[in-house]
């Protein structure tokens, strides 16, 4: 393992330094983005969700004439997640997309309006999430919690 940032914050690991339960994680994001509605960008994404009870959710992206109507995979499954399992924290989430016509995996990275959603299930649950976005060639970054991707959020209204 080695880290992409100078804080040491962002950890690039290799496939066969993941564990178990995050390589199969990312296998179920891999699975789900073969089912990604991506008729504008060719930009196929999977994300896959750990509940604290083990139970693993899954959604693509869903894409839309209208393109800001159009949802990412992330977005999709945290909501998924928040309707219907709302007492359940979700613990780790796997990212990973792949172009049109590609064999290769492409990297990925959350956009900013889900880093936002992200943040908003961490702080309904009072609970980092592990994310793991897969890049080419095999190569896994891995960030423990939101603050990572999105310093000096905006995320209380009171302060
Ligand atoms: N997309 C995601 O679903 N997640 C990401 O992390 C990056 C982008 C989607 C949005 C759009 O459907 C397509 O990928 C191209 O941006």
């Amino acid at each position: 393992m080695k880290y992409l940032d100078s804080n040491q914050k962002i950890e690039v690991l290799a496939l066969q330094e993941l564990s178990p339960e995050e390589m199969k994680l990312l296998q179920r994001a891999q699975e789900i983005s073969k089912n990604s509605y991506s008729p504008y960008s060719h930009f196929h994404v999977g994300a896959a969700v750990l509940l604290e009870n083990g139970e693993i959710l899954q959604s693509s992206n869903q894409e839309n004439v209208s393109f800001p109507s159009g949802v990412c995979a992330e977005r999709l499954v945290l909501g998924y997640a928040g309707a219907n399992f709302p007492d359940l924290a979700p613990k780790m989430m796997a990212v990973v997309a792949q172009r049109d016509g590609e064999e290769s995996w492409a990297g990925v990275s959350p956009c900013g309006n889900c880093r936002q959603t992200i943040n908003e299930t961490e702080n309904r649950f009072g609970k980092e999430i592990t994310m793991l976005f897969l890049q080419p060639g095999g190569e896994v970054y891995r960030v423990h919690g939101i603050s990572t991707l999105l310093p000096l959020k905006f995320d209380d209204l009171k302060s």
